[in-house]
């Protein structure tokens, strides 16, 4: 805002000058109360409550109802909502067959993607955004029945039989039980397995205005449902350079692994930027310093594989590439360090988890945050349709000429 109190955007959009930002870098799509980033520090609050504390803390659905409702529920509210997401995490039967119409081989994401925007063909009575009763209702949903679309994409993509949610269970037990085919109710999942999964869900649940959420609040500003909105998040998502990147660092773990290159000699390609090869799971466009995310998913990395007893060659290769890179000047000057996204692929791949179900695990923690964001956008009075400028560099006027003269 001017000293005047009129909105800069404003005056610009009068004068018709335009301001260009690519990658919107410095520019500001909005106002909000929900994730504080402070990237120079390395802090991240989810509502104001420092990261370390709720994921050290708190379940993850717990860290969901302070995300879309602004605090931490007290024990009757949190029971209530435990218990209001459980009673809706079955799927539609004939909704089964949408995942088993897809190539067995067919990325998750893409099936997640397409399974979520099928949500509003089914709850045809949630779709209205200004609805408070609707968009209440469409929250509990998306949070009941993603993690069974999950766990059903994850189970034929094996070729195993898809299998109902337990209400006697736990959302984050009866997840895995799920996944991994445990089949009786009282079968007990390993709480290792558990206590890791929740604590990466609540790292992931936010982080205010990256590319997949700014792109649920892009969809969601022209009024779309809630299930389109966030669809099209997970298309974001599935990008090598944002959520995608969980699996990408996998792949580049194996490779470094399975070719006779040192970590050294990967580090130089990187540096030499030969064949546009990146570090994956490293940079960050906010933070530059340590993503406070990246800290607490190395420390869980260490203690999930020794609690599983697995030695694990590519935990020792991260390890080595973060010590190689911090200590050298591209990395430096550059502000590179590792990102959320650098270890977590290694706890999912000590789990049991296949390496194309990563990124859909980091979609279903940053579901909450989808949800708290568009749920924000859609009761803010300043929200107007996403509509950026663009400058134009294409050609001049010039006039039609038959076809047979061009
Ligand atoms: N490895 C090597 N060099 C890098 C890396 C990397 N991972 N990231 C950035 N750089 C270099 C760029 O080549 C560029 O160098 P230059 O100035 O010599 O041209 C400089 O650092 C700045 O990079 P930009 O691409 O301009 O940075 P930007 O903020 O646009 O990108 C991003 C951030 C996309 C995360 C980037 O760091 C990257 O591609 N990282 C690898 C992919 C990744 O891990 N993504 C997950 C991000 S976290 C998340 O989404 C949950």
């Amino acid at each position: 805002e001017g000293n005047d109190g009129v909105l800069i955007s404003n005056l610009l959009k009068d004068t018709g000058l335009v301001t260009l930002d690519s990658g919107f870098v410095n520019t500001a799509s909005c106002e909000s109360k929900i994730t504080y980033i402070d990237g120079a520090e390395g802090i991240l609050r989810y509502r104001g409550y420092p990261i370390d504390e709720l994921a050290n803390n708190s379940r993850f659905l717990e860290v969901a109802y302070l995300l879309i409702y602004g605090d931490l529920p007290d024990m009757d509210t949190y029971a209530a909502v435990v218990r209001r997401i459980k009673r809706h995490r079955l799927l539609h039967e004939d909704f089964k067959a949408f995942f088993t119409a897809f190539p067995s081989n067919g990325h998750p994401m893409a099936i997640l993607q397409a399974g979520i925007s099928g949500l509003a063909t089914y709850y045809q009575h949630t779709l209205d955004p200004k609805d408070p009763y609707q968009i209440e209702l469409s929250t509990v949903l998306l949070m009941a029945k993603v993690p069974t679309m999950i766990s059903y994409i994850s189970r034929r993509a094996q070729g195993l039989p898809l299998m109902y949610p337990d209400s006697s269970l736990q959302y984050i037990e009866d997840f895995i039980r799920m996944t991994f085919g445990m089949p009786y109710a009282n079968h007990d999942v390993d709480p290792i397995l558990t206590d890791a999964l929740n604590k990466l869900l609540i790292l992931h649940a936010d982080h205010e205005q990256n590319c997949s959420t700014s792109t649920v609040r892009m969809v969601g500003s022209s009024e779309a449902n809630i299930y389109a909105s966030v669809a099209a998040g997970v298309g974001a998502l599935s990008g090598p350079l944002h959520g995608g990147a969980n699996e990408a660092v996998l792949r580049m773990l194996s490779k470094i692994q399975e070719s006779d290159m040192t970590v050294q000699d990967f580090v130089n390609k990187v540096k030499n930027k030969e064949d546009g090869v990146r570090l994956m799971g490293f940079g960050h466009r906010v933070y530059k310093s340590y993503d406070p995310r990246a800290s607490i998913a190395k420390q869980s990395a260490h203690d999930v594989l020794e609690k599983l007893g697995k030695s694990n060659e590519q935990l020792d290769i991260a390890m080595e590439l973060e010590e190689i890179a911090l200590k050298d000047d591209y990395f430096i000057e550059r502000n590179l360090y590792p990102n959320v996204d650098f270890y977590t692929g290694l706890i999912y791949k000590a789990m049991g988890f296949p390496e194309e179900m990563f990124t859909p695990l980091f979609a279903l923690g940053r579901l909450p945050g989808w949800i708290a964001q568009y749920r924000e956008m859609i009761t803010d009075p300043a929200t107007k349709i996403g509509r950026p400028r663009q400058v134009y560099t294409g050609e001049t006027e010039r006039h039609w000429i038959p076809r047979s003269e061009r």
